[in-house]
């Protein structure tokens, strides 16, 4: 008897164990290795593409490849802290994502945004690439930015002029996901 309860003790004890594994694994889900942006124009303007983000052991890939830019142009190029592109000149993305509290900069200042992507270079056909690896965004965790939204302006971000960089409107707009690892 004394040992058939123990034996179902243990049992319920180690039931118990590996429902909250399972519960752990449902809650905190697989790693986010690619996240993936189609980024959309405002209403009158022009600005579509793509971006990808992607974990590497040095930090997190952006690549990104926007047309209907301007010609030879600079345009701000951010994480916004809403994942909201509904209003027509995007206004609904809210302002930086900035979960950490910092000041406006540029993506390799060390205090910045987390949302300081810089700027996206326009060549002279209004299209530009960028393709570098960012220090500072997380794609899993507290601080993920999977969920917000990036947001491309008209205008050259100055990298210092609080909050945003004096980049002007919001000339596209697009959510944060994750990435099918096939495409
Ligand atoms: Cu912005
Ligand atoms: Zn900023």
């Amino acid at each position: 008897m004394k040992y058939t309860v123990l034996a179902l003790l243990s049992f319920l004890l180690l039931s118990a164990c590996m429902q909250e594994e399972i519960v752990e694994e449902i809650y905190e889900g697989p790693e986010t290795e690619k996240a993936v942006v189609v980024i959309h124009p405002t209403e009158g303007n022009e600005a579509s593409g793509v971006v990808t983000f992607t974990q590497q052991d040095d930090g997190v890939r952006v690549q990104a490849e926007i047309s209907g830019l301007g010609s030879e142009t600079l345009h701000g190029f951010h994480v916004h802290e809403y994942g909201d592109c509904r209003d027509s000149a995007a206004m609904s993305a809210g302002g930086h994502y900035n979960p950490t509290d910092m000041p406006h900069a540029g993506p390799t200042d060390e205090q910045r945004h987390m949302g300081d992507l810089g700027n996206l270079p326009a060549n002279e056909d209004g299209v530009a690439t960028l393709d570098y690896v960012d220090t500072h965004l997380k794609l899993n965790g507290k601080y993920s930015i999977v969920g917000y939204a990036v947001i491309v302006h008209e205008q050259r971000d100055d990298l210092q002029s609080q909050p945003v960089g004096d980049a002007g409107g919001r000339i596209g707009c697009g959510i944060i996901g994750v990435a099918n690892p096939d495409y």
